[in-house]
């Protein structure tokens, strides 16, 4: 692995605390990693979402950055910088990438439409069913088998794509998505032979195209290092050919826009885009700035360009890379191949003793947290499942627990943290026990449920 590409000139401090208080922190947050403060936290690896680092470039960017309500030249920076990546034709500022889902879904969704996508995100599937649409999810079938090293388990199933616009007609799919890289199936990308696919496939029935490009960086880079033909290519111009083939885009720019907030929506169709714009003033902001102050703007401009620098991104995929092979040599089920922003542990073969409706993954990060200190998110039955009226819960399809590691934040020494950490609990797996949910909220109930330890008779 190369080292960190970046010096560090402003430092934060970590506030250690014992197991023990550990403990009494989890119990009393009701064994929800939401619901522990963040100063009480060692390594967070809750989400790598707008808690990233900014360059001393961005900084300076920001304080260079104009304010104006309308056409302010932050505004203009910000365009020609997406302008240059994507080169779609209207750029739509957000103050993050669920704003632009929800104006996206508003101006192009109806009630009974459909919409396919490799993989929807937590927020992408709730703002589409807003609209009453149907949002289904076509995984490639290797994208459900965590040990399967699929180098793009992240591409969409092109075959059930076009059997289910034949089988419910075109004129009900308004767009088809695709989420560059695939956050909710274990950060993976997905290849540029695939995006040219579905990109033939939704021409052939007039459907335009979008892409959920949160992580477009990280995707660009996966597809130079496994996909023949761009090993000579520049992350840069590999992320361009991946917009080329699209009409338009959704972004949250607290990713790869190296920004701790904001967002985008572009789009090439013009009278779309005027219809995104009229709402997005009654919602967001005039359309110059977009619920985002000037500074924000600049920040992302300079972000988008430096998450494309090979260095970085070398440093980046290689870090991920070396936790998941360190923990997986060690036994631990990881989703293989490591992805671009997380590792996600495979909890429900890490604990096969706790069934899938007493939390394995819930159960894990609660154990990681209180042996070092470590936040991580559960994503698996707490955020997949259901409990129906009846109180019995449906398992989701996997019980998977994502670590997912924050831009230019954490050094290596950090990572051995992590790893020592998860080794420690790997070799006591046995005594991990399950978790009773006592408290949900009726949706995203992930973010406030609570939790106490399940008896003995609730193992399986
Ligand atoms: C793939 C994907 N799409 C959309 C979003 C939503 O972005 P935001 O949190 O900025 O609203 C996220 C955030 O985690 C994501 O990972």
């Amino acid at each position: 692995m190369t080292f960190e590409p970046f010096r560090i000139k402003s430092v934060e401090p970590i506030r250690r605390t014992t197991p023990e208080q550990r403990k009494r922190l989890i119990e009393a947050a009701g064994f929800n990693m939401f619901l522990v403060a963040a100063d009480d936290v060692l390594i967070d690896l809750l989400t790598d979402s707008g808690t990233g680092a900014m360059s001393t470039e961005q900084w300076a960017a920001m304080m260079r950055s104009d304010e104006s309500y309308a056409g302010s030249p932050s505004f203009r920076r910000f365009a020609d910088a997406i302008q240059a990546i994507t080169g779609f034709k209207n750029v739509i500022p957000t103050h993050q990438g669920r704003a632009a889902e929800h104006i996206l879904f508003s101006v192009m969704c109806r009630k009974g439409d459909v919409v396919p996508n490799n993989m929807h995100f937590d927020t992408t599937r709730p703002n589409c069913e807003f609209m009453g649409a149907e949002a289904v999810d076509l995984p490639i079938p290797e994208a459900q088998e965590p040990a399967c090293p699929h180098p793009f388990k992240g591409n969409m199933d092109t075959a059930r794509l076009t059997e289910l616009i034949e089988r419910v007609g075109a004129q009900r799919i308004p767009l088809v998505m695709i989420t560059v890289t695939n956050n909710g199936g274990g950060g993976q990308p997905v290849s540029m032979a695939n995006i040219k696919v579905v990109k033939e496939i939704c021409s052939r029935y007039k459907i335009p195209l979008y892409l959920d490009a949160c992580r477009f960086a990280e995707n660009a880079y996966f597809v130079k290092l496994r996909e023949a033909g761009y090993g000579a290519s520049t992350p840069r111009e590999i992320a361009q050919e991946m917009f080329r083939h699209a009409d338009g885009c959704t972004m949250s720019a607290k990713k790869d826009g190296l920004a701790n907030i904001g967002g985008f929506l572009c789009t090439n169709d013009d009278s779309k885009a005027v219809a995104a714009k009229n709402l997005l003033i009654l919602k967001e902001g005039y359309p110059t700035y977009g619920g985002l102050a000037g500074r924000e703007l600049d920040a992302i401009a300079v972000g988008l360009n430096e998450a494309l620098e090979e260095d970085y991104l070398e440093y980046r995929v290689g870090l991920t890379a070396y936790f998941g092979n360190r923990i997986a040599e060690a036994g631990v089920p990881i989703v293989q191949p490591p992805g671009g922003h997380a590792i996600y542990i495979d909890a429900r073969a890490f604990l096969p003793h706790i069934h899938p409706t007493h939390f394995p993954g819930s159960a894990l990060a609660a154990e990681l947290y209180i042996e070092g200190g470590i936040r991580s998110f559960e994503m698996g039955t707490l955020v997949f499942g259901k409990r129906g009226l009846d109180g019995v819960e449906q398992p989701g399809p996997m019980d998977l627990l994502r670590m997912a590691i924050p831009r230019r934040v954490y050094t290596q020494s950090h990572i051995e943290h992590v790893i020592d950490t998860i080794l420690k609990v790997w070799r006591r797996r046995e005594q991990v026990r399950g978790l009773e949910l006592i408290y949900q909220a009726p949706t995203l109930r992930h973010f406030t449920a609570r939790f106490r330890r399940a008896g003995v008779s609730a193992q399986a």
